[in-house]
């Protein structure tokens, strides 16, 4: 893993930013894997920006997002679909039907491996964009799933679900599962950036570089991947030394 520190979140935010635009620009049919979560959420906002002064074409950029939740429409203002429609795809010229979420529609809910056929029938993810969760989840894999696994569904963690219960009404509200790419699907990337940033991510970080790969922190396994790039910011970096 190729560690990169910035001082602020703004400056992580803007190098992701950075690297999505130099991935569309140097291959314009790029797949993407894009995360949901308040950190890859400005860079999103950067790219609208961009798009607005620079017509950055996506056009044919197709997308696949790590993960949705079950059990609420994808209509619903809480749906991933709806969040990457607000803060990304309603701004920038991305064709509806070249964005995907996994889904239950038409599948056996046992057997989601449809998504991971169709990312390999589009080529493959060029680029996949990461966020953690305190508890070293990427996507909704959480701790003890494992290494070799592909698109599938989940139950969320408890410490997952009061995290995000700040988009819910209650945290009732929050659903108890979710779909998510596997950690084999993330890691058939052909490159993967991982954004950290907050002091909530601190001590997870310090975990990150210090064990080795294992389903107790499921990031761990990116260190067994030739190609990531982890950006960030002095809050989820102050727990190492120097
Ligand atoms: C969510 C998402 C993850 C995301 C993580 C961290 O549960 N499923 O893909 O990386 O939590 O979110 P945040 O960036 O808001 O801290």
């Amino acid at each position: 893993m190729e560690i990169k520190r910035f001082k602020t979140k703004e400056e992580v935010t803007k190098a992701l930013a950075e690297m999505l635009l130099a991935q569309v620009k140097a291959k314009p049919n790029s797949v993407l894997g894009l995360a949901t979560g308040s950190t890859p959420t400005l860079a999103y906002h950067e790219l609208v920006k961009d798009y607005l002064l620079n017509q950055t074409d996506y056009s044919k950029v197709v997308t696949f997002n790590l993960d949705e939740y079950v059990g609420i429409d994808s209509k619903d203002k809480n749906s991933y679909r709806t969040f990457m429609d607000i803060n990304l795809f309603n701004y920038i010229n991305i064709k509806n039907e070249n964005t995907f979420l996994p889904n239950l529609n038409n599948v056996d809910d046992i057997d989601l491996s449809y998504y991971d056929e169709h990312i390999n029938n589009c080529g493959g993810i060029d680029l996949q964009v990461l966020g953690i969760g305190e508890n070293g989840h990427i996507g909704f894999n959480e701790p003890g799933d494992d290494m070799d696994s592909l698109t599938h569904r989940v139950i969320l963690a408890e410490n997952t679900r009061e995290n995000n219960s700040i988009y819910f009404e209650t945290i009732d509200d929050v659903p108890t599962e979710a779909l998510t790419m596997g950690i084999q699907s993330i890691l058939n990337a052909k490159k993967i950036v991982l954004a950290i940033t907050k002091k909530t991510k601190a001590k997870i970080f310090k975990r990150l570089l210090e064990e080795e790969p294992s389903s107790s922190l499921p990031a761990s396994y990116l260190k067994t991947h030739a190609n990531v790039v982890v950006l960030v910011d002095a809050e989820a970096a102050s727990l190492l030394e120097g």
